[in-house]
């Protein structure tokens, strides 16, 4: 049974708490931190995410999605977040190297993830230390964007990495994930379903949700 993390960003902020009482049936709550430079979008770091961790018990999944994250991935460990998860692109290779054993002697989960014009194989160096691999399915910014299915191969090499070295590493999507959508990267080897739109927007979010655990 795949997991599914409902991403935040398509919640109402306004109401934030109450948005997150509403996905209680997912296992993971995906919290996306954008800096306008990594990506072009910002949207919300530290206070938000530790307001969050005060209001749920939900394994927090950290997106980041900004410029020389290993500067801060002790401070968003410290923040309440439980799987921290960084872009290859954004960082040199020692740092991502210092920054996943970082993560992993504060205790937490540590993982890496790459844009879709980024090449699978970059991640090797790290894969045996990670515990998650994010596959972007869509250009990392905005919610709402069509998912690109040509990312379904990268799933499938990456899988048949991890099995064949006998790892526990999970495979994550995210960008454009819908039932049909899921459908696909389960079949291909993910393991964790990133969803904003497909969840905040639905008439029963719990039923969504459960539309995706199901697949
Ligand atoms: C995009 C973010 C995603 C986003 C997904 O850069 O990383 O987590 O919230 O939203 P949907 O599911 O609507 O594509
Ligand atoms: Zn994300």
């Amino acid at each position: 049974m795949p997991k599914v993390a409902p991403s935040i960003l398509s919640a109402d902020f306004t109401k934030l708490e109450k948005e997150i009482e509403t996905v209680q049936n997912a296992e993971y709550l995906h919290f996306d931190v954008m800096d306008g430079i990594f990506v072009e979008n910002i949207s919300f770091g530290f206070p938000v995410l530790e307001a969050v961790r005060k209001v749920t018990d939900m394994t927090l999944d950290v997106h980041l999605m900004i410029q020389s994250p290993a500067r801060y991935v002790a401070r968003f460990a410290k923040s309440g977040g439980d799987i921290i998860t960084f872009h290859t692109e954004a960082e040199t290779d020692e740092n991502t190297k210092k920054a996943i054993d970082e993560l992993h002697s504060l205790g937490k989960k540590a993982g890496l993830t790459i844009k879709p014009n980024t090449k699978p194989e970059v991640l090797l160096p790290y894969i045996d230390a990670l515990d998650l691999i994010l596959v972007m399915t869509v250009e990392p910014g905005f919610g709402g964007q069509k998912f690109k299915s040509d990312m379904l191969e990268k799933i499938t090499y990456l899988k048949n990495i991890i099995d064949s070295r006998n790892l526990n590493c999970e495979i994550e999507v995210d960008g454009g994930i819908n039932a049909e959508t899921a459908k696909q990267c389960v079949d291909a080897g993910a393991s964790v379903l990133v969803a904003g739109e497909y969840i905040f927007r639905a008439a029963d979010r719990t039923e969504n949700i459960a539309n995706l655990q199901k697949l």
